[in-house]
C-alpha cells in the first residue's frame, strides 16, 4: 500500500467520525490520503481534524477558485489510485447510481476513471429500502466495490444491517484492491454449494445421490483463485477441501439451506450441489429392523426446501448473480430454461447426467450456460476447466474485468 494515493470521500452520516481512524490507519500503511468532505459530512467531522490526520489539504467546495487553480475537480478525481467513500450515505449512493453531480464529492465520483470502493452506513430501514437496494445493485453492476455494512445496534436505537464496517476491515479491503496483481473478484463474496445431501431414513441409512462434489469444489477453488472470498457449503464428499476457502460441512438439504442463509450477504451464489428433492417425512430414531416375513417398510417422502429458489428470492439479500445447476437425463434444455425462470436464477449451468455421459462422479463435464440472453454451449472439458471458465465468466459479468483490467492490466484469460 505504501506510496498509493487514496481519495477519501466522507459523507454526512453519524459514522463519519470513523473516517478519522481510517485516515490514521491508511497513513500508517504509507498511503497518501486526500479527503473530500461533503457539506453534511462537515456537520459530523471537521476539515481540521481530517487535515491534521491526513497531513493534506481537505477539499469541500466545488467552486473554490483556489482549489480549481491548484487542483481542479477533474484532476482531483484522477490523481488517486482509488476513490473510497466512507461512510457512504444513502444520499451519496443514490447520487452515484443516478449520475448526479451537484457538489464536489458527487462530481469527483462521476468524473473519475479510477476504481471506487464504498462503505455504506445508515439506518437499517434506509439500507433495506427498495431504493437503496436498487442503487446498490446498479453500483455493483457497474463495478463499484463494496465493503458491506455489518449488523448490530445502531445509534438510532434500531437493530439490523447498516452499521459502517470497522476501519480495519475497510483498510483491508483497500489493501486487497491495491495489491499488485489484484484479482478481478477481490472484495467479492461467493457462496458455492457442492456435493450430494444425505437424507436420513434411520440412524444408519440415508437417501443420497451420485454427486461427487468435484464440480462444485472446483468452482469454489476457481472463484478463490480470482480473488473472491468463498464460502463453500459442502454435502458429504470425499474430495479434499479447496485451499483458501471457508468450508461449512452439512448433511441434509435443510442444513444446507441454513448454512447458505447464514453465509449471506454474498455477491455471487453458485448452487452446484445435487440437493435431494425429497426427504423421509419421519426418520426413525432407532435402526429399522428387518422382521422375518414382514413387508419392507414404506417410506413416506416430503419435499425438501428449494435452496436455489429460496436464495434467489432473498429480497435485499439476494446475491447479485445467482447461478443454478440443472443435472438432467431428459429434455435438458427445456428443463434448464424452465428452471431459469421458475427459480429466478440469472444463469443455469445445464448438464446431461445420463449414465452413458459419465459426468456424474466423473472428471469431465459438458455444460450449456442458459440465461435470458440465450444458450451458450461449451465443449466437453475437465471439471477444473469448466470451473475456471465459469469463474472468469462470472468476473466478466460482474463488471470487474473492465474496471480492474483498466487499472491493473489485463486479467489472465488464457485459462
Ligand atoms: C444526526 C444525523 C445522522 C445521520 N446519519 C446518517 C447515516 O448514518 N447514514 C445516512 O445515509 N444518512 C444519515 N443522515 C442523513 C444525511 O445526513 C442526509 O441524507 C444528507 O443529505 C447526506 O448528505 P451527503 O450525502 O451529501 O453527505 C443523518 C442525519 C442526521 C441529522
Amino acid at each position: 500500500m505504501s506510496g498509493k494515493r487514496i481519495l477519501l470521500v466522507i459523507s454526512g452520516g453519524i459514522a463519519a467520525f470513523k473516517a478519522l481512524e481510517l485516515v490514521r490507519l491508511l497513513r500508517r500503511q504509507g498511503c497518501g490520503v486526500t479527503c473530500v468532505l461533503t457539506d453534511n459530512g462537515g456537520q459530523f467531522v471537521t476539515p481540521l481534524s481530517l487535515q491534521a490526520l491526513s497531513e493534506s489539504k481537505v477539499y469541500t467546495d466545488l467552486f473554490s477558485l483556489t482549489d480549481e487553480s491548484e487542483m481542479g475537480h477533474i484532476q482531483l478525481s484522477r490523481a488517486a489510485d482509488l476513490l473510497v467513500v466512507a461512510p457512504a450515505t444513502a444520499n451519496i449512493l443514490a447520487k452515484m447510481a443516478g449520475g448526479l453531480a451537484d457538489d464536489l464529492a458527487s462530481t469527483v465520483l462521476l468524473a473519475t476513471d479510477k476504481p471506487v470502493l464504498v462503505a455504506p452506513a445508515m439506518n437499517v430501514r434506509m439500507w433495506l429500502h427498495p431504493a437503496t437496494r436498487a442503487n446498490m445493485a446498479t453500483l455493483k453492476q457497474r463495478g463499484v466495490h463494496v465493503v458491506e455494512p455489518t449488523e448490530g445496534a445502531m445509534a438510532c436505537n434500531e437493530f439490523g444491517p447498516g452499521r459502517l464496517a470497522e476501519p480495519p476491515e475497510i483498510a483491508a479491503a483497500i489493501a486487497a484492491l491495491l495489491a499488485p496483481g489484484a484479482k478481478p473478484l477481490a472484495g467479492r463474496h461467493a457462496l458455492v454449494t457442492s456435493g450430494p445431501t444425505h437424507e436420513p431414513i434411520d440412524p444408519v441409512r440415508y437417501i443420497a445421490n451420485r454427486s461427487s462434489g468435484k464440480q462444485g469444489h472446483a468452482i469454489a477453488a476457481a472463484l478463490a483463485a480470482l480473488g473472491a472470498r468463498v464460502t463453500l457449503v459442502a454435502g458429504p464428499v470425499s474430495v479434499p477441501d479447496p485451499a483458501g476457502v471457508t468450508v461449512r460441512r452439512v448433511e441434509t438439504a435443510a442444513q444446507m439451506l441454513d448454512a447458505c442463509q447464514s453465509a449471506l450477504p454474498a455477491d455471487i451464489a453458485v448452487f452446484a450441489a445435487a440437493v435431494a428433492d425429497w426427504r423421509v417425512e419421519q426418520a426413525a430414531t432407532g435402526k429399522i429392523k428387518k422382521q422375518p416375513g414382514a413387508a419392507p417398510p414404506a417410506l413416506a417422502l416430503i419435499p425438501n426446501p428449494d435452496i436455489l429458489a429460496t436464495i434467489a428470492a432473498a429480497g435485499p439479500l439476494r446475491p447479485q448473480l445467482v447461478v443454478g445447476f440443472a443435472a438432467e437425463t431428459d429434455d435438458l434444455m427445456a428443463n434448464a430454461q424452465g428452471k431459469l425462470t421458475r427459480k429466478n436464477a440469472d444463469w443455469i449451468v445445464a448438464n446431461d447426467v445420463s449414465p452413458e455421459t459419465g459426468i456424474m462422479g466423473g472428471a469431465e463435464n459438458a455444460v450449456h450456460i442458459v440465461s435470458a440472453a440465450g444458450i451458450e454451449t461449451w465443449p466437453r472439458l475437465a471439471k477444473d476447466d469448466v470451473a475456471r471458465r465459469l469463474a472468469q465468466r462470472i468476473a466478466d459479468a460482474l463488471g470487474y474485468g473492465g474496471v480492474i483490467a483498466h487499472w491493473f492490466g489485463s486479467p489472465d484469460t488464457s485459462r
